[in-house]
C-alpha cells in the first residue's frame, strides 16, 4: 500500500505518520508539504530514513503529479488552519484550501487513486448552541478559515458524485496532543504557563469546544482509509466538551500553574460560541476515543515539558512577529 499524505509535516499530519509507522510498519509513505511557518521536518526526525518527504504546494500541479504517482491513497492535511490569521488575510486558505484541494482531487481523478481521505473539520456546521452536529446537518461556516474548509469539503464530495474519485471525509473537532504549533490554545497556554505569561482568553472565555486527542483522530483516519464508505462524511468527536475558561484551568492545573494567568482579551470577530460532534456513524464503524481527556492533557503536558527546544525554536521565530502583530500592535493584549 502506497500513501501520500500531504501535510504530513504539520500537527495532526506528522502524528498520523507516526501511527503509521507503527500500526501498519509494511505501508510505503510519502509526504508532500511546503513547510510553511506551521510545517517543521522536526516533527518526522525519527522516522525520516522510513518515509519519504518531497518539499513541495498542493496548489501546483507540477508538485502534486508526481508526488501522487502510484499512490493507491491520498490523505489529505495540508491546509493553512490558524482561523485569526484567516481573519486578517485569507489569500492562502483559499489558495490551498480550496485551490490545493481541487489540484489533488483533479489528480487523484486522473491518476486513479482506490481512497482519498479530505480532512475536515466540526468548524464548517457553524456555531451549534444545542445539540450536536450530525454530517446531514447544513454547513454555516462563520469565518474565512471554516468557509474555505466547507468548500473542499463539498468539492472533495463532488469528485465522488460526479467523477467516481473515491472520497470518504473526517470531520474532527478541536485536537490536542504533541507537536502542535503553539499558536493554537493547549500548545499557547501550556508553554505560556511554563513560562510564566498570562493565556489570553478570548472575551468572557464562554465559547465552548469539543477536545480530542489527536491519536484518536489519527486512529479514526486510519480507520476511515479502511472501512469508510464511498462519498460519506464522518463526525470525530472526543467527547469532551469545555469552554475556554475551564480548557484554560485544566490546563493550568496540569501544568501546576496559577489560574491569574489566564487574561481576557477582546473576543475573535465572529468567534463562533459552540461547536459539538454526534459522532455516532463512526462510532458504527468501530471507533470511538480511547484517550482519558485529564491524562491525555496531562501526557501532552509533559511532552511539552520534555521538548522545551522543539517550541522555544518556534517561539522565537515567525511566531514572534505574528503574536506582535496579532497581540500587542493591535492591542489586544
Ligand atoms: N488542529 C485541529 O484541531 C484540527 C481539527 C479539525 C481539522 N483539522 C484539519 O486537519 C488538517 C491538519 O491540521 P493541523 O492542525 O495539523 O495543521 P498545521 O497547521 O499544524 O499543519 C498544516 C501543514 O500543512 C502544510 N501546508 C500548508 N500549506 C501547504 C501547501 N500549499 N502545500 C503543501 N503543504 C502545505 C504546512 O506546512 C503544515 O505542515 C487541516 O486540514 C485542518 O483543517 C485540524
Amino acid at each position: 500500500m502506497k500513501l501520500l499524505i500531504t501535510g504530513g509535516a504539520g500537527f495532526i499530519g506528522s502524528n498520523f505518520v507516526h501511527l503509521l509507522r507503527r500500526e501498519r510498519p509494511d505501508w510505503d509513505l510519502t509526504i508532500l508539504d511546503k513547510l510553511t511557518y506551521a510545517g517543521n521536518p522536526a516533527n518526522l526526525d525519527t522516522v525520516k530514513d522510513e518515509i519519504t518527504f518531497i518539499k513541495g504546494d498542493v496548489a501546483e500541479p507540477a508538485d502534486v503529479r508526481p508526488a501522487m504517482q502510484g499512490c493507491d491513497v491520498v490523505v489529505n492535511f495540508a491546509a493553512e488552519t490558524h482561523v485569526d490569521r484567516s481573519i486578517v488575510d485569507a489569500d492562502d486558505f483559499i489558495r490551498t484550501d480550496v485551490f490545493g484541494a481541487y489540484v489533488l482531487l483533479e489528480a487523484a481523478k486522473e491518476l486513479g487513486v482506490e481512497r482519498f481521505v479530505q480532512i475536515s473539520t466540526d468548524e464548517i456546521y457553524g456555531e451549534v448552541l444545542e445539540g450536536f452536529s450530525k454530517e446531514t446537518d447544513p454547513l454555516m461556516p462563520r469565518n474565512p478559515y471554516s468557509a474555505s474548509k466547507a468548500a473542499a469539503d463539498r468539492l472533495a464530495y463532488s469528485y465522488w458524485a460526479t467523477h467516481g474519485v473515491p472520497v470518504v471525509i473526517s470531520r474532527s473537532s478541536n485536537n490536542y496532543g504533541p507537536r502542535q504549533y503553539p499558536e493554537k490554545l493547549v500548545p499557547l497556554f501550556i508553554t505560556n504557563a511554563l513560562e510564566g505569561k498570562p493565556c489570553p482568553v478570548y472575551g468572557t472565555g464562554e465559547a465552548v469546544r469539543d477536545w480530542i486527542h489527536v491519536r484518536d483522530h489519527c486512529r479514526a483516519i486510519l480507520l476511515l482509509i479502511e472501512k469508510g464508505e464511498n462519498g460519506e462524511a464522518y463526525n470525530v468527536g472526543g467527547g469532551n466538551l469545555l469552554n475556554t475558561l475551564e480548557m484554560g484551568g485544566a490546563i493550568l492545573d496540569a501544568v501546576g500553574a496559577d489560574k491569574k494567568l489566564l487574561e481576557h482579551v477582546p473576543d475573535r470577530p465572529g468567534h463562533d460560541y459552540r461547536y459539538a460532534l454526534d459522532s455516532d456513524k463512526l462510532a458504527a464503524l468501530g471507533w470511538w476515543p480511547e484517550h482519558d481527556f485529564a491524562e491525555g492533557l496531562r501526557e501532552t503536558v509533559e511532552w511539552y515539558r520534555a521538548n522545551e527546544g522543539w517550541w522555544k525554536k518556534i517561539k522565537s521565530g515567525e511566531f514572534k512577529r505574528w503574536w506582535k502583530r496579532y497581540y500587542q500592535d493591535e492591542g489586544r493584549a
